[in-house]
């Protein structure tokens, strides 16, 4: 019997559950829908995202409408490889470039250790994506490195982590096809932050990655996509449930989204940050960041059977990034991947903004808060995001934090340096960033970076 898209938009509507069939027939009217085929119109996609949104997904629906994204289009398959495959998964931040840092430092980790076939022990299939509101995206950042292809096709991909245990490539049209429609249309229909759509759109993507296992960084805070604390642990509770049930040993870690992570938010400036990183040169200011790589590092290197704990796992990603052993497969993973690894010589040289402005504080006190989601969309206006998908991004936007929450500061101390190529665009972000900072005369309470960490031993020890 033809199940036509109406009625599974009715079923949810009217608060029934959906079987299947109802969403297998849903997925695949989505993918393969043409002009002059439409077996579903946007109209219809729209109104099933907003009876989802308002009437959420039971555990069979979600495990259902998971599966059937991720077996929309192409999957990687990693069985040839006979290796360990790993990747982690961020919902979102602001200056959040940890993917940067972990995928050469488990490279690294696969690298030392190959399989008797000489295979890297350890592989990181790391499928990325684009900036997206107020949040950065790793492709963004890494197409700033001349001559970086982040548009490998499967084979190509497995054939990089065959020699350098680690790959950075974008969603390609054929991979998870029907999140690529249901995502152009959640942007436009207010249906973005349902924990259900979120949990289907980024575990059917990473699920295509044929994992062993997934570590993802659910944000909370004010620069994360979810309202809520309550709200993203459910969500990192949806993933891990999601994960574990396709056989993918997932944990999910509860981290702070409320100021920038490290020293820099943008695009070049990001990979400028963790050049330096993993050349052993550690400003100050990026502790944060490198205390969430290595935390992120550390339960990976523990599933992967590296490390007999998360602890023991943080402190060797923590010397394989000092080693200089992260920084030999960063530069054996752009190589790869075509890009031009001589700018990281000197990568502050490279950095050329054609319009600069400092933030100086006007009082004394101590950085009590922000709106780091404000923060994120400062950065976007001045270039370093879009406005639309399809908008270009600037390479040499964004902006440098001079302080972190909880610091004192002095009036007239520069609290923000903000980088464009027009000097007409460093004006609405510099006011945007003024109104969100306060300065208190109290010292503020610090919040640890992670948060909370959810597995499947906690939730069973939950339930
Ligand atoms: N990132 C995704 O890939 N999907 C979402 O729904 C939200 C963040």
């Amino acid at each position: 019997m033809t199940i036509h898209p109406i009625d599974v938009i009715l079923h949810k509507r009217d608060g029934f559950s959906l079987s299947d069939e109802e969403i297998h027939s849903f997925v695949r009217a989505l993918v393969e829908r043409t002009p002059d085929r439409l077996l579903v119109t946007d109209a219809q996609i729209a109104a099933f995202l907003m009876a989802v949104f308002l009437n959420g997904l039971n555990p069979s629906e979600l495990a259902s409408l998971t599966r059937e994204m991720r077996f929309s289009g192409d999957t990687f398959d990693a069985a040839p490889l006979k290796t360990f495959t790993i990747d982690k998964h961020s919902t979102g931040g602001v200056g959040d470039k940890t993917s940067l840092l972990i995928a050469p430092v488990l490279a690294a980790a696969g690298l030392a250790h190959p399989t008797p076939e000489g295979v890297p022990g350890i592989c990181v299939p790391m499928i990325s994506g684009r900036s997206l509101g107020h949040t950065g995206g790793t492709l963004d950042k890494l197409e700033t490195i001349p001559g970086f292809n982040t548009q490998l096709d499967l084979p190509r991909m497995a054939e990089t982590l065959r020699r350098c245990g680690a790959a950075l490539i974008g969603q390609t049209p054929r991979i998870v096809p029907a999140d690529r429609i249901l995502y152009a249309l959640r942007d436009h229909t207010g249906t973005v932050e349902s924990p259900f759509l979120i949990n289907a759109s980024i575990m059917s993507k990473k699920l295509a990655e044929s994992l062993n296992a997934l570590v993802l960084d659910v944000k909370v805070g004010s620069g994360a996509f979810m309202p809520s604390y309550e709200r993203s642990k459910y969500l990192a509770e949806l993933m891990v449930q999601t994960g574990e049930a396709s056989g993918t040993r997932t944990v999910a870690l509860l981290t702070g989204m409320d100021e920038p992570l490290g020293r820099f938010s943008g695009n070049w400036i990001e990979v400028w940050e963790c050049v330096d990183i993993m050349r052993g040169r550690r400003h100050p200011l990026s502790s944060d960041l490198i205390e969430l790589s290595n935390a992120l590092s550390g339960w990976m290197l523990h599933l992967a059977g590296r490390a007999s704990s998360p602890q023991e796992g943080a402190l060797l990603a923590d010397r394989i990034l000092t080693s200089g052993e992260a920084y030999e497969a960063w530069l054996k993973i752009v190589q790869a991947q075509g890009g031009d690894t001589s700018l990281f010589d000197d990568p502050a040289a490279h950095h050329h903004p054609a319009a600069t402005r400092t933030l100086k504080a006007t009082e004394t006190g101590y950085l009590s808060s922000m709106d780091c989601k404000q923060v994120g969309w400062a950065v976007q206006r001045l270039g370093a995001g879009r406005a639309k998908p399809a908008d270009p991004v600037d390479a040499h936007a964004g902006i440098e934090s001079h302080a972190k929450l909880g610091d004192r500061i002095e009036a007239g101390q520069p609290l923000f340096t903000l980088f464009s190529s027009d000097e007409r665009l460093l004006d609405e972000p510099e006011q945007m960033l003024s109104e969100t900072i306060r300065i208190e005369p109290d010292a503020p309470v610090k919040q640890p970076l992670i948060r909370e960490i959810v597995s499947a031993a906690s939730l069973q020890s939950a339930s």
